[in-house]
């Protein structure tokens, strides 16, 4: 059984009141949202040419890539705003058939955004219907069976889609070709972080203090949805513990219970290090066997475990399979000491 992890960059679906929080902290306008200051000034530049062109066209589809915890969802939010559009949400996995796909887009209205979560997993019947519909929105449905059967043509709304992967590798290439508009989601440098933390705990009416807010945003591993949850859980601390002010040592206490260590990782990253280390050496080992001897799923070690890994060279990837580098194996000694 995995790890349940403190660090994990995906949403936490299932606890309500997590989930309220989150969305009372999402940014919704330009203006509110920290860093990704490219996809920024890009995304900007487009909305104002279609609101000042004021012809009927809609925004350029769009394609949002990068690791999870970015912010693809919140920015999705962003960009309906700022075109004063509705926001519809979904995911690829939701849309089961392509009626399903069919029944979302006919109930769109003209300028809405259409947000497809993990858009490299739609089925490849639904993504077939999809083209149509971005192309030229148009739906082509196929009614009956058999000799009887007959496509028919229907004409959709003006919409925008909003895609967002952890891996565009994985999207069919017609799929791709059809977003005008494709950009990554980098991590957030430090003091973005620091933005984030600060701003984050106005929100939530708590006070914390400067050297407090630099710790978390080290150990934040450059996300945002790590560095609001690792906020969370030392709020609850210093309540706890103190006076509900968030001052380093109450920061660094709780970063200790949490083990965390100083870049971040927590013990299922370090312990997927240790195992690479123990059983493999310098030489490569295989995704699969990999998520075989921490027990959880190929696709997790890649999108949530790697990416932060490889941005730190503690991880190289390599033809032949994943390596542990010298820098990681003197990070599993030195977090030993110094957790
Ligand atoms: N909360 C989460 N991500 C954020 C961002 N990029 N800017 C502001 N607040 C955030």
């Amino acid at each position: 059984m995995a790890i349940e992890r403190l660090v994990e960059p995906t949403a936490k679906s299932g606890d309500i009141e997590e989930e309220k929080i989150e969305i009372s902290l999402r940014p919704t306008s330009f203006k509110e949202y920290i860093g990704q200051e490219h996809l920024k000034s890009n995304l900007k530049l487009a909305i104002d040419a279609v609101k000042k062109r004021n012809d009927g066209a809609t925004l350029d589809h769009i394609l949002l890539y990068g690791p999870p915890g970015l912010g693809k969802t919140t920015m999705a939010g962003v960009i309906a705003h700022e075109l004063g559009a509705s926001l519809r949400v979904t995911s690829g996995p939701a849309i089961e058939r392509a009626g399903d796909l069919a029944s979302i887009l006919t109930n769109l209205k003209d300028g809405d955004v259409l947000f497809i979560d993990e858009i490299h997993r739609l089925r490849r019947a639904v993504e077939e219907v999809l083209y149509s519909a971005m192309e030229d929105y148009k739906l082509d449905i196929v009614i009956g069976k058999g000799p009887a059967a007959r496509s028919v043509r229907l004409d959709l709304p003006k919409f925008t889609v909003i895609g967002a992967t952890t891996r565009t590798g994985s999207l069919a290439g017609p799929l791709r070709d059809r977003f005008g508009i494709i950009h990554r989601l980098e991590y957030y440098k430090e003091p973005e972080i620091e933005q984030i933390i600060t701003r984050t705990a106005g929100i939530l009416n708590t006070e914390i203090d400067p050297e407090a807010t630099k710790l978390l945003a080290t150990r934040s591993r450059l996300t945002p949805r790590i560095a609001n949850r690792i906020f969370k859980r030392v709020r609850d601390y210093a309540d706890v513990n103190g006076d509900g002010i968030v001052d380093k040592n109450m920061a660094e206490e709780s970063l200790k219970l949490m083990e965390i260590d100083y870049l971040g990782l927590d013990p299922a990253d370090r312990n997927m290090l240790e195992l690479m280390e123990e059983n493999y050496g310098d030489r490569p080992v295989g995704l699969t066997t990999i998520a075989a001897l921490t027990g959880d799923e190929a696709t997790t070690i890649e999108d949530y475990y790697e990416p932060y890994l490889l941005q730190l060279g503690l991880i190289m990837r390599t033809p032949r399979g994943r390596v542990i580098t010298e820098k990681g194996r003197k990070h599993l000694q030195e977090s030993k000491n110094k957790v």
